[in-house]
């Protein structure tokens, strides 16, 4: 499950596949088979759209819909909404997938009874059918899927009575039965975990069971009157995290299904209970509107969702490589939640039906036009660099200008550092740190490649860099100053980042980029924020606070706390020191490029995967720092 999850947010098509290749034939006959399986599904039920299923290319890595495990040996998931099946599903083929864990066949057209074979996927966890024309009765024993998470069999043509054994899964969080014929009365389900349930529109009979009557009527609508004869007992808000964590557990210690629950519930069913608590702190201070919801509903008018439609040619934009399958209406239809205002506009994490999560920015005041808007997402999405967070696809009309990118469930290396200290918040050690500076370091390098060593990142903050699945840096957000409107009086908090030479963010150079990348290795050695308060409401810019500790009395006094118990490691802390206070001088042109910052950082710490065996192997192949004004 937490291989799913991990693997389903990042997406990491291209590593793994390398790994599949290193992997060597014992895998690679596993997936021949689920090669072949997928091959004999598609061959034997006719589609009218296209899959771009090519045997040439490997199947981890491009085929439209289909995502491997991590390991790159078996598919784990199976994602086709909408692609025009129609028929039954043939025997002997989907079923063949005994590693599938997620299956979207929703949208569809297919007909037929459920297979029979599906009892071979016992690792399913999400099964979307909902919206195709399946008929008879389902199996008696669903116990056999013991990590079922989400079933929607909804708007389809099951008949029968609803098996009891559904009461055995105990993962089981949302059941869509809805728009059915299911007949015969509803069994008792005793099913703590389930937060979501639809039953309604068919045929059943008699009243709700007990453990049932905290749902609402509205999920037994449509049926035998007799059913809506019961008072709500308890609201459905219960959430059963609660339940199977003992009190005084945090966040950090639920499981990732049980977080995944919470997140699902919280989105379909508004904000609720724990899901609420965890967003409280972070939207305490934003309005209404920013309230989880769908994305459509909340950002786009009536007018302007005609408007779209109506212009056929406004389309996302995939780049090549990503495997996704969803379009705009898909996207629209999510719910979503605030991750966070930024320089340019609004992020949103976005949770797709099938439980794919991306993040979608919408970006404000963009001051290009459409062709000069598309050749700057090219060139932003040409850019693979394991340190730099790949675009996935981009949406440009008139009124609207969205970016989506992967979700990272980490949180952003601001969030690591300036978050909650205390209780159980588990602090960065420097081994840490000197990977997130490492990889930053490598991605804004490589990002200054670009554009005939040209591109400027133009917004490097703490709050844009994210941990790849190495757990070093990666950079978000680049690319955009320069078709963004200039970004006026400079907002407190972006202009703890902001070069001194800077006055029209749209002007930027790559030097401030370096300028911005030394206030991130600040960061990591203060651990304090680029601008922070003192105790007497003084506001204190980083950079100017290092100066003057440095100036006064060389003590260790500037060093994040957290770091102290770490043994000896203060050579690496001051030559680290050293290389962040030659990034933030005030000259531009005495900054070193961001390559030789790279090479600087590479250096004092030689082997990216040290043991703590020592620094003092390390300083007989280190080269001396150049020294640095300032200090
Ligand atoms: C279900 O998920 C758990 C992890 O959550 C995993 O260990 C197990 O193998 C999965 N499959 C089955 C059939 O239980
Ligand atoms: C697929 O479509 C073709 C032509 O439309 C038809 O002849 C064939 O019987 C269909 N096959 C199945 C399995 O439905
Ligand atoms: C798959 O990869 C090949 C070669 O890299 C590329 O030509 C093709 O367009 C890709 N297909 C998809 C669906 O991404
Ligand atoms: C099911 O998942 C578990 C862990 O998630 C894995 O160990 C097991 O091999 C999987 N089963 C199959 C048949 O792939
Ligand atoms: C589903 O089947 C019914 C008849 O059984 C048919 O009238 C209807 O058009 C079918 N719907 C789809 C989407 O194929
Ligand atoms: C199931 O599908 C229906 C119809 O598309 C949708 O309204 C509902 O939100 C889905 N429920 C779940 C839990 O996925
Ligand atoms: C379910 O539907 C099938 C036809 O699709 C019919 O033959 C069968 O009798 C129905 N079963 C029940 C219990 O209604
Ligand atoms: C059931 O069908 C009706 C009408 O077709 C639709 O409005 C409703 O949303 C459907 N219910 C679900 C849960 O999909
Ligand atoms: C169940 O689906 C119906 C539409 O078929 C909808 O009106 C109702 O609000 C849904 N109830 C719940 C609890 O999701
Ligand atoms: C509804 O249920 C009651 C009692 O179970 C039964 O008498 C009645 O005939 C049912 N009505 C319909 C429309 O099926
Ligand atoms: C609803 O319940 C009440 C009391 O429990 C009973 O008197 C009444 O007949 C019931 N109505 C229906 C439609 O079943």
């Amino acid at each position: 499950m937490e291989k799913f999850i991990v693997f389903s947010l990042h997406f990491l098509v291209g590593s793994l596949f390398l790994l599949s290749q290193v992997q060597g034939s014992v895998l690679g006959a596993v997936l021949e088979s689920d090669k072949q399986a997928l091959l004999d599904f598609a061959n034997s039920l006719n589609h009218s759209r296209s899959l771009k299923w090519n045997e040439q290319f490997p199947v981890c890595k491009n085929w439209t819909g289909i995502t491997c495990s991590e390991d790159g040996s078996r598919v784990i998931s199976v994602r086709l909404p909408g692609v025009g099946f129609h028929g039954p599903i043939p025997e002997n083929t989907l079923g063949r997938l005994s590693a599938l864990q997620i299956l979207s066949l929703r949208s569809n057209g297919i007909t037929g009874t459920f297979p029979n074979d599906f009892g071979n996927l016992k690792n399913l966890s999400f099964l979307y059918l909902q919206h195709n024309n399946f008929s008879g009765p389902l199996p008696l024993d669903f116990s056999v899927w013991r990590n079922l998470t989400i079933v929607n069999l909804s708007n389809n043509g099951f008949n029968g009575s609803i098996p009891s054994s559904f009461a055995s899964l105990s993962q089981l969080i949302a059941l869509n039965l809805a728009n059915n014929s299911f007949s015969g009365e509803i069994p008792d389900l005793h099913m703590p975990n389930l937060q979501l349930l639809n039953l309604s529109h068919n045929n059943l009979v008699g009243s709700v069971p007990r453990s049932l009557q905290r749902f609402p009527k509205s999920a037994f609508l449509g049926n035998n009157e007799s059913l809506l004869n019961y008072t709500v007992l308890d609201s459905p808000i219960v959430l059963a995290p609660h339940e199977h964590s003992p009190k005084g557990k945090t966040v950090g210690k639920l499981s990732q299904r049980a977080l995944l629950g919470i997140i699902i519930a919280g989105s379909v069913l508004g904000i609720l209970g724990f899901g609420f608590l965890l967003l409280v702190c972070i939207l305490r201070t934003k309005t209404a509107s920013d309230f989880p919801g769908k994305l459509e509903k909340m950002n786009m008018s009536p007018e302007k969702a005609i408007s779209r439609s109506q212009d056929a040619s406004n389309k996302l934009v995939f780049f090549e490589g990503c495997n996704y399958a969803f379009d705009l209406e898909d996207l629209l239809r999510a719910s979503a939640e605030v991750l966070g205002k930024g320089t340019f506009g609004t992020a949103y994490k976005a949770i797709l039906e099938d439980a794919t999560m991306v993040v979608v920015k919408r970006l404000k005041d963009v001051n290009v036009g459409k062709k000069e808007f598309e050749q700057q997402m090219n060139l932003i999405g040409s850019i693979k660099h394991e340190n730099v967070i790949e675009l996935r696809a981009y949406y440009y009309s008139k009124d609207e200008k969205l970016m989506v990118y992967d979700y990272n469930s980490q949180g952003s290396v601001a969030s690591m550092l300036h978050g909650k200290r205390g209780d159980n918040r588990t602090p960065l050690d420097w081994e840490k740190r000197v990977n997130i500076a490492i990889g930053a370091a490598r991605g804004i390098a490589r990002i200054h490649t670009e554009n005939g060593g040209k591109l400027v990142h133009g917004n490097v903050k703490s709050s844009n860099i994210f941990l790849n699945s190495r757990q070093f840096g990666c950079v978000s957000d680049l690319g955009l100053s320069t078709i963004m409107s200039a970004v006026a009086p400079p907002i407190a908090r972006a202009a703890g980042y902001r070069a001194p030479e800077v006055t029209d963010t749209r002007k930027a150079l790559q030097p401030s980029d370096v300028y911005s990348f030394g206030v991130i290795l600040l960061e990591l050695l203060t651990g304090k924020a680029p601008v922070h308060t003192t105790n007497g409401d003084e506001i204190v810019h980083l950079v100017r606070w290092v100066h003057s500790v440095v100036r006064e009395e060389w003590t260790a006094e500037v060093f994040d706390v957290e770091l102290l118990r770490y043994p000896n490691i203060e050579e690496e802390l001051v030559e680290m020191l050293q290389i962040a206070m030659a990034c933030v001088v005030r000259m531009p042109d005495r900054r070193p490029k961001m390559s030789e910052v790279v090479k600087m950082i590479e250096n004092v710490r030689p082997a990216e995967s040290t043991n703590r065996a020592s620094s003092e192997a390390k300083s007989e192949d280190s080269t001396p720092m150049p020294s640095s004004p300032g200090i």
